[in-house]
Formats: C-alpha cells, structure tokens, sequence
C-alpha cells in the first residue's frame, strides 16, 4: 500500500513538478494589494544585488534539477492501442522486466490492405532494452540497445514478445526518471520508468511507554527561573520521561535532575541553533517542544498526541494549544516566475481541512510553540541556525509540503505568567537590522520575492 503510494507521488512528481498541478494564477502580492507584501530584494545590500542574483538563479536550477520539479506535462493520446505500465520502479543498473507492455489492434477491415507485419519500437535515454528468450526467427532488432524494434506477423507472438521486454539503466543515480516511447505505426506513447535505489528504512523501537517513546526538548536563555518550574511541572507528571535542555546562556548555571540533559552551547547561538542541538541529541520516535517559560497541566497528556500520530502515521507534527492558545496558520504559496521567485502569505487562524475522526483537529501549515514531532521527519528538515532571535513560521516555511501538519484543540499546556526581563529581552527582540537580514535570507534561501507575515 505505502509502495503504490510512494510510486504515485513520485509519477505526481515527475509529471506536474509542482505537487498541485495548477496553473500559474500570477502572483497574489498583486491581488492582495490592501496589505503588501515586503519585498524581499530590497533588504539585500544594492552592492551585492547582482552577484547574489546570479549565485541565487545557479543554485536554484541546481535545485530544480535535485527535485525534478521542471519536468514537462505527458499527456495520453485517445484510442491508442499501445498498452504500457504507467510508472513503475526499477532499481539502477538491474535488468528489470517492463510489465504490461502490449499491442491490442483490431485486424484491418477489408475495405484495407491486411497488415503483413506488426511493428513496434521501444527507445530509451539512459539505459537499453532487450527481450529475454528470443527464439531463433523472431524479429527483434536492437537488443541491448537503447532502441528495440519487435515485429511478428503474428500478434499473439508479438505480444508474447513485448511480456518479455527488460529494462536496464546504464547510468548510476540513486533516484531519476528515464522516459520510454513506445511506438506502432502512427501511434507513441510515452511512459516513465523510475530509477530508485532502494532506500533503508530507519525505524525508532517506541518501548512499552511514554518515556521510551517520547523525549521532551527545549532551549533556554537567561530564564532558570521559569526553566526550573517547567523541569518541575513535568516531572509531576512524567517521573521519568527524558528531558533535553539546550541552553546558550551568558553564565549557565546548573540545571540537573533525574534523566535531564543539559547541553551548553556558545552564549548566544540563539533560537533555532539550540533547537536543532536538541533535535540532533534525540533517541526516541517523538519529542515533544515546550518553551522554556510552559507549564504542564493536568491536562498536558502527551499521550493524547501520540495517540494521534500512531493512529495515522502520515502525519509528522500535531500542535496543541498553550494557554487556550492555538496558533495555527497556513501559508499560501504562488511559486511565482521562474526569473522572480514565489510570494508567501502567512494567514493565522485559518486551516485546510478538518481531521476526519478527531474533533478539533484540523489540517495546517503551522501550529504553537507547543507540539509533538515525529523525530525523523522534523530532522530532514531541522531549524535553520541562521535565525537568532525569532524564528518559528520559518521552520514550517522550509516544511511546507515537507511535513504533514495539524493542529488540535484541547491538547494544552499552561504560559507561565511573564517577569520583566530586560537582558531577555534585550536578545530576544528584533531589531529593524535583524528583520532586514531575515527578509534577505527568504529573498536567497527561500527563492521568494516577497512576503507577508
Ligand atoms: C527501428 O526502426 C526504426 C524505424 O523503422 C529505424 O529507424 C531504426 O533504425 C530501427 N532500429 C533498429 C535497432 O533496428
Ligand atoms: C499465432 O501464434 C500463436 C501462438 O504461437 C498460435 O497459437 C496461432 O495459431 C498463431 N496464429 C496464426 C494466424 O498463425
């Protein structure tokens, strides 16, 4: 079943690009000129504008190529007698049979001539053909080639022949499409053929319980105070569950305790560096992220969240609620022109779809600070250590269409009630320049002209 999956997707890969396949509606920083969107180029310093235009359109068709994300749209001509598989899986430099390969033509009316000879070729660009057990007087022209030419006057042989056409790719890679034409008289047809190496799965054993199955992280700075009441919280309902601190305080101070791991960073690597460090340290299938400042609840049962990824397994982040706060968002995304870049749009509140079965649980592009991720699929995207101070939509920005997000009502967690905290707050607020360097990250990074939080 996650094999027909997979092989859907990647043919939905191959053939749209663009995993929605619709067309280009033109950029909505236009249509939705009440807010504007910033422009992202003009926070790039105007000195260096051109040769980071031309670094920038390098990398990105260097990325497009990685992703296969300009391959064309194939479209299936009516009534075409040629029979071929659409997208199947062959592992590099291994002669596979090509299944479903065959010629169905109805004899000529008399009105015609009566065919002699049915003839049908086979080519393809990055590795031969050949038909396994040719008999001695059967007509296959090309084999081991990259062209195959089979003709039989009779189509029952011929047919016979065509379930007995192998594929080999000569060319190494781990994960390409090669294309083959497969035609009769006036009639092509063209299909893929997937060149996967096989992947290993890596599988995290969840235990018997909550502690082997989740560990709970966050990072800290400057607040022990609101760190120690956190560490406090939890373990009046989880004993004994793990718990990572990353912590890039100025003068860190200790922080110990049954089953806690404080790792203490350079001062001041900020937000998301500490956030990857305590993604990196993880063991277990899931974590749980709580800010530094949370307070577990009664109702804080990471149970309830696991209960939800386990049940559906696609699913790889689920957010709760922090102070009856949800904090969910989508974000639309206009690819944009190929020369400019997309536009992004944050828009709080709103949601794609409601999780069927679960009340409350809805489908989003981006939850709260509070939420249970699935380890492996977070760490493929990790938290860009490029973002010091803020940083949170931007994770799901680089997990858009990565991660399959939702946010649910009634998983909560408490806020513990703010102190003023002037060196805090100090490190923590953005500055104009900060927000400037950010945009011009998105403008290179994130191959966006412009956006709007
Ligand atoms: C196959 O047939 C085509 C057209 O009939 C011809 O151009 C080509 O050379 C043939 N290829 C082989 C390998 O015989
Ligand atoms: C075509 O080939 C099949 C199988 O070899 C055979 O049974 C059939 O009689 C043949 N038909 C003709 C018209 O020769």
């Amino acid at each position: 079943m996650r094999r027909l999956h997979l092989i859907a997707f990647l043919i939905k890969k191959a053939f749209l690009g663009n995993l929605d396949g619709l067309p280009n509606l033109g950029s909505f920083c236009h249509v939705y000129s009440i807010t504007p969107c910033e422009l992202t180029k003009q926070f790039v310093p105007k000195d260096e504008l051109d040769d980071i235009l031309e670094r920038r359109a390098k990398e990105f068709s260097q990325h497009q190529l990685r992703m296969k994300t300009n391959a064309k749209i194939l479209i299936a001509k009516a009534n075409c007698p040629l029979q071929y598989p659409t997208g199947f899986r062959v592992t590099p430099l291994q002669k596979s049979l090509i299944p479903g390969l065959a010629l169905q033509t109805q004899k000529r009316r008399v009105t015609t001539k009566k065919r002699e000879v049915y003839k049908v070729s086979l080519s393809v660009k990055s590795g031969v053909l050949s038909v396994e057990n040719v008999l001695d007087g059967q007509q296959v022209d090309g084999q081991g080639q990259s062209e195959l030419n089979i003709s039989s006057s009779n189509l029952t042989q011929l047919n016979d022949l065509l379930s007995r056409v192998t594929y080999t790719s000569t060319i190494y890679h781990i994960y390409t499409i090669d294309m083959v034409h497969f035609s009769f008289e006036d009639h092509e047809a063209m299909f893929p053929i997937i060149i996967r190496r096989p992947t290993v799965p890596v599988l995290y054993d969840p235990g018997k319980d909550i502690n082997s199955q989740v560990t709970i992280i966050t990072k800290t700075f400057l607040r022990y105070k609101e760190l120690k009441v956190l560490i406090q919280s939890i373990r009046e309902f989880y004993p004994n569950i793990k718990i990572i601190v990353a912590d890039d305080s100025l003068k860190p101070e200790d922080v110990s305790g049954n089953n806690i791991e404080h790792y203490i960073m350079p001062p001041a690597q900020g937000w998301f560096a500490g956030r990857n460090l305590a993604l990196s340290q993880l063991t277990t299938k899931y974590f749980l992220w709580v800010d530094d400042d949370f307070e577990f609840l009664k109702e804080t049962r990471i149970e309830n969240f696991v209960e939800i990824m386990e049940a559906i397994p696609d699913i790889d982040v689920v957010g709760g609620e922090v102070s009856g706060n949800q904090f969910q968002f989508i974000l639309e995304y206009d690819e944009g022109t190929e020369k400019e870049g997309g536009c992004l749009r944050r828009i709080k509140g709103r949601f794609h779809q409601p999780l069927s079965g679960y009340n409350g649980c809805f489908f989003v592009d981006g939850v709260t600070n509070f939420f249970l991720g699935r380890t492996e699929a977070v760490r493929r995207i990790g938290f860009d250590p490029f973002l010091k101070r803020v940083g949170h939509t931007e994770f799901f920005i680089d997990a858009l269409g990565k991660l399959l997000v939702v946010s649910c009502k009634g998983l909560s967690i408490g806020h513990q009630t703010h102190r003023e905290q002037n060196q805090y707050d100090s490190y923590r607020t953005q500055d104009k320049l900060e927000e400037e360097r950010k945009l011009a990250h998105h403008f290179f990074k994130n191959y966006l002209k412009c956006i709007k939080y």
